[in-house]
This record gives structure tokens, C-alpha cells and sequence, in this order.
């Protein structure tokens, strides 16, 4: 589906100033990929502006420190861990999940902290990962054709025509349960998560079938013996741990829902994306002179770019000359996902590029998305050894290209869903069955996510350990 946007976008775009190329709505003038057009434009126009209305959900300087981070990271000094559910859904906004996935993301970032020894920036695919992009516009459900489900954000899963209909109420929807998502999510952050910090509170009898069990037992250990120590001789400091910091990032796809949230606020330059600390833009709309590039070239957030086959190397350049004209450092982060088969294929030659330009990216390994497989009886699946295949053979590159793999972006849930196979816990296509709980791509669960946090910081201390 290539359409312009303008055909089919009600919204006003006349109030802009003819010398002005720029606005949150300049998109609106451009090609769009993967967002189907709102039958009820009345109805997008009217819930826009509410939306445009309504209370930021993330500030200006929570942006800016996380951007400082990532421009730490950008230099080596630091480890971006990205991660959580494909696609987030209303029916999911609930407390236990919320709770896991924020137990999960420390753990592992615990892990890695013990590990690596170098800060680690947490990044939640949370709090508006609400919208899908798809392979095919329709399908057909007993012999009835109709769109595909593209995110709680757009459509319904329900499968008929009605509830697949864009719906502009989503995007109210969307952005409240958003709210409340973060505004848990906060609290969480700030109080009262002591426990997870104890490692003895961590389920991880699974790990004795793996060959680093050993390892693994050591560091849980140590991380025990540390916590205990500090908790001893200073509790009051001790405290001051719990609060922790973790970020929302989504990808810019909806368009609508980002730009009605975009932003300026007092004494500083530029626009905000004030739905989440830092968005992405997916490999399938990453088109130069596309809606999604221009819109992401007018905001200040920090930008994923999702880098992976089919992809034209010199435009993927032009776009991020465009995105971060001034080199700004922590702008930038370059998510990999070339599948395990391409990684030594395009990922050098991209690198000495990026080198070439001079831009100050921070380099992150995606490891899911060019992974992905169905099984004999079509259940959509992942191996975690080809996942962890195309960590290696990323950190590997990276490492002969004297470049800095400053991070990883995952699929994950905090849940014991059995989505991917392999891993300690042995999961076979055959128990994939169990607690297939995802509507889009498989999760690794709490165990594999806990076990592949360990694998990484293994990776990385091969790489960059001096
Ligand atoms: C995703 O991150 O869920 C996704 C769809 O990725 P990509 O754009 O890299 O395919
Ligand atoms: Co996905």
C-alpha cells in the first residue's frame, strides 16, 4: 500500500506558514507506509485534537538525561539494554505484567551491571508499543477478507471487518492506557522494589542444565554477598538504590498518536515527542523521502533506526544525515537486525561507512526480528541459539571493525510464556503450545531473558574487556 498521506489525512495542514518546513503535521504532505487510512475522518480530526490536548506523559529533561546517556554510551561508556513485549495490548495493562516486565528488565540489567561493570541504560518497549507494522495489508478469515490487525493502537484482533476498521478512538485509548502503565511503572521505579534486587528471590533452578551453570551460580552469589555487604553497613545508602530508572520507547508508527503529543515547551528550542523518552523507526518504513523520516527529523527525542535486509545502504546514510544533521551524540541509535545469515555479509561494510561519516551512533544488536520462523504446524517461532548466534557474530564484527556494540534490543516478557524454543529450560517446538500468549512476534520468557542477559555480558566482556 503506497498512498499519499494528504489523500487521505484530514487533518489541517494550511495553519502552517508557508516558510515553515516543518511542523508535527508536515508529515501529513508525505508518502506513508503502513497506516491505513481512517474511514471516519471527522471522528481522527476531532479525537487529534483531544489528544493534542491532553497532559504530556514523559517531560523534556527526562529526554535529555536519557539522551546524555546514550551519548555516554555512544563513546563506550555504557550499555543500552532495549527491551519488552512486541506489541503491548490494552487487554495486557495490568499490574502482574507490569510488575514482571519491570522485574525482568532489572534483572537482567543486574546481571549485566555484575558482569560488564559499566552503567547500563534500561529502555522499555512499554507504555505505547501499541501499533504493529504488517507484511499484508488484508487477510481472509472464513472466506472473508478483511484488514489485518495492525496493534490495539489502529484495529482489533477480533476477526471481523468491523472491528478491523481503523478506529480513531485507539488513539485516546492508547495514550490512557499509556498513563497507566507509566504512572505504575514510576512508582514501581521509585519505591518499594527492594526485593527484586536480592538474587536469592530470583527463579533460577532452570539454569542447572546449562554448561555455565557454574558461572551463572558464581555471580549470583556475588551479586548476594555485594547486596548483603552494603545493606549491613549502610542501610540508608542502600536505599537510595532502589530507585531505579527505566525509560519508554515505541516506534514511531501511528503517526497521529506521536505527532498530536509532539510538543514545544518553555525555554527550550524544538519540539518533543512527549509520548515516550525515545522512538524508533521500523525497517519497513524507513523510506527517505517517507512520512516517518520526516516527521522523526523535527523532534529532539533520541531515534532508533532499525537497520536490516532489504535495506539500501546509502539511503539508510541520507537518512541519518537528515535525522541528526549536527551530529549530535546520544541522537542516534543504530538497531542491527540482519538475521544471523547476513550479519557478516552487510554489518562491515555499513560500520566502515558509518565511521567514514563521522556520526556519533550508539550501535545496538536486534536479534529478533531477522530470526523469525514457522513451525511445521505454522506457529510463528525463534530459536535462542539463533538469537544468541547473531549476538556473537555482531559483537564479532564490531569487534574487528574496532567499532563499540553498545547495546541489545529484545523481545521479552517477564511471564513464563513459551514462545521461543531452546534455552536452558530445553522449551520444544512441541511445548510452544503451553502459553503461546502473543498476538505478533515470540517473547523470550523470563528465564530465556534472564539467561540471554548473562550470554551477552559474556560477549561483551570478550570484546571489550581490557
Ligand atoms: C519490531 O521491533 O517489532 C519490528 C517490527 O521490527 P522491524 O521494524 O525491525 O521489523
Ligand atoms: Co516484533
Amino acid at each position: 500500500m503506497k498512498q499519499k498521506a494528504k489523500e487521505e489525512n484530514p487533518i489541517n495542514t494550511k495553519s502552517l506558514n508557508s516558510d515553515q518546513t516543518w511542523s508535527p503535521l508536515s508529515w501529513s504532505e508525505k508518502p506513508i507506509k503502513q497506516l491505513p487510512p481512517y474511514p471516519d475522518t471527522a471522528d481522527l480530526e476531532r479525537t487529534y485534537n483531544e489528544l493534542k490536548s491532553l497532559p504530556p506523559l514523559i517531560t523534556s529533561w527526562e529526554i535529555e538525561a536519557l539522551k546524555s546517556k546514550l551519548a555516554d554510551v555512544s563513546q563506550g561508556k555504557g550499555f543500552l539494554l532495549q527491551g519488552g513485549d512486541c506489541a503491548e495490548t490494552f487487554d495486557a495493562c495490568t499490574a502482574p505484567k507490569i510488575v514482571n516486565m519491570l522485574k525482568v528488565m532489572l534483572q537482567m540489567s543486574f546481571i549485566l551491571v555484575h558482569e560488564m561493570g559499566t552503567p547500563i541504560v534500561r529502555v522499555g518497549r512499554i507504555a505505547g508499543q501499541y501499533a504493529k507494522p504488517r507484511s499484508k495489508d488484508s487477510e481472509i478469515i472464513d472466506g472473508v477478507e478483511m484488514l489485518n490487525y495492525r496493534g490495539d493502537l489502529i484495529n482489533s484482533f477480533e476477526p471481523n471487518k468491523e472491528a478491523r476498521t481503523p478506529d480513531p478512538q485507539r488513539l485516546i485509548m492508547a495514550y490512557e492506557k499509556a498513563a497507566l502503565t507509566l504512572n505504575f511503572l514510576r512508582a514501581l521505579a521509585d519505591e518499594g522494589f527492594a526485593d527484586l534486587q536480592h538474587p536469592e528471590q530470583w527463579e533460577l533452578d532452570f539454569m542447572q542444565n546449562n554448561e555455565y551453570y557454574k558461572d551463572y551460580e558464581a555471580m549470583v552469589n556475588s551479586i548476594n554477598k555485594a547486596i548483603n555487604f552494603m545493606e549491613t553497613i549502610t542501610p540508608n545508602s542502600f536505599n537510595t538504590l532502589h530507585k531505579v530508572d527505566i525509560y519508554t520507547s515505541h516506534e514511531a508508527l501511528n503517526l497521529y498518536y506521536d505527532s498530536a503529543q509532539t510538543r514545544q515547551v518553555p525555554r527550550k528550542p524544538g519540539f518533543f515527542n512527549l509520548s515516550g523518552h525515545m522512538v524508533w523507526l521500523g525497517n519497513r518504513t524507513k523510506q527517505l523521502d517517507g512520512a516517518h523520516v520526516e516527521y522523526l527529523s523535527g523532534i529532539k527525542n533520541p531515534i532508533g533506526i532499525k537497520v536490516g535486509p532489504p535495506f539500501d545502504m546509502d539511503e539508510t546514510m541520507s537518512i541519518i544525515d537528515k535525522l541528526n544533521p549536527n551530529h549530535e551524540a546520544g541522537k542516534i541509535v543504530l538497531i542491527t537486525r540482519m538475521g544471523t545469515d547476513e550479519v557478516e555479509k552487510s554489518l562491515p561494510k555499513f560500520i566502515q561507512k558509518i565511521k567514514h561519516s563521522g556520526h556519533p551512533v550508539v550501535w545496538s544488536c536486534d536479534p529478533m526480528h531477522g530470526n523469525t520462523f514457522a513451525t511445521e504446524s505454522n506457529v510463528k517461532t525463534r530459536r535462542f541459539n539463533d538469537i544468541l548466534e547473531e549476538i556473537k557474530s555482531t559483537f564479532a564484527v564490531h569487534r574487528t571493525e574496532g567499532s563499540y556494540l553498545g547495546g541489545v534490543h529484545l523481545e521479552l516478557t517477564g511471564d513464563n510464556v513459551t514462545e521461543c524454543v531452546g534455552g536452558a529450560n530445553g522449551l520444544n517446538e512441541a511445548g510452544l503450545g503451553t502459553n503461546y500468549e502473543t498476538y505478533c512476534d515470540p517473547r523470550l520468557n523470563y528465564e530465556q531473558s534472564l539467561e540471554m542477559a548473562f550470554l551477552v555480558a559474556k560477549e561483551w566482556n570478550k570484546s571489550y574487556r581490557s
